[in-house]
């Protein structure tokens, strides 16, 4: 479990049948639990303007927002390979803007590859992005940066038009370069198909069981975040409960003068 995660080693893990684990991350301390606890990805994922911004959707986040949540991750890992999500009209304007944006993840933040949203419209960005050597991982399916044009988070490929739009957008992924993709709110048997397609990885979030590896918000499965909660979610921990029942023993400590005690005081 000590070996660095690296990009080729994700690859392997398909080859080698190993599911592939990831959680997102927005700072060092979280950074550092996760990385130790085993996690082969740390997604700095632009789901931080929801959970960590208390924004409606992912579309306000900044790049340069990206990068200082990604420099914190950084540095609280030691294993994980580390992806840094290209925000919304980070990468949309040009093939060139796009290049330059993806590289401060690598350049400025220490990141080790970029994600980001859409398939065949965003093939030759993809393919400029890999060519510069910066690996990236595709996203495609309910891609929450396309919450308007979707008319909200819906699950998406349920007709047989857009099973084929997912599908080719996730074959446009890997024929531009990417080593490995998200596949997000789809149903399962499309997810399996894309899975068996592709040679290379796919990480699911509400694509049932048989991607090569599956990717949950952490905020989403410690319990932290409740302002509204997917079906794919799996609560593994009600840490909102426990940090409630601390805050409220700290400020029933403090107003019966039980805290700070001798223990906690410097004579
Ligand atoms: O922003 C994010 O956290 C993501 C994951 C949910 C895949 O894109």
């Amino acid at each position: 479990m000590t070996d660095k995660i690296t990009v080729p080693a994700i690859t392997k893990m398909k080859q080698r049948g190993e599911k592939i684990t990831c959680l997102t991350a927005y700072d060092y301390s979280f950074a550092r639990i996760l990385d130790a606890a085993g996690v082969d990805i740390l997604l700095v994922g632009d789901s931080l303007g929801c959970v960590v911004q208390g924004q409606g959707n992912t579309l306000p986040v900044t790049l340069d927002e990206m990068i200082y949540h990604t420099k914190a991750v950084v540095r609280g890992r030691t294993r994980a390979l580390v992806v840094g999500d290209m925000p919304f009209l980070s990468f949309q304007v040009s093939k060139e803007q796009a290049v330059r944006n993806a590289g401060r993840f690598l350049q400025d933040a220490g990141a080790e590859a970029v994600k980001l949203e859409g398939g065949v419209a965003m093939r030759k960005t993809i393919a400029a992005i890999t060519r510069a050597g910066i690996p990236l991982m595709g996203h495609v399916g309910l891609t929450p940066q396309s919450v308007h044009r979707f008319g909200g988070y819906k699950i998406q490929g349920k007709d047989k038009e857009r099973r084929k739009t997912i599908v080719n957008d996730a074959l446009a992924v890997e024929e531009a370069g990417g080593f490995a993709i998200v596949l997000e709110g789809i149903p399962a048997e499309l997810a399996q198909e894309i899975t068996e397609r592709l040679t290379i990885p796919t990480i699911g979030i509400g694509a049932g069981a048989n991607c090569d590896g599956q990717v949950l918000v952490i905020h989403d499965m410690l319990g932290l975040f409740d302002d509204f909660t997917p079906k794919f979610v799996k609560r593994y921990a009600d840490l909102k409960a426990i940090m409630t029942g601390a805050v409220e023993s700290f400020i029933k400590e403090v107003r019966e003068q039980k805290f700070p005690d001798e223990e906690h005081s410097f004579r």
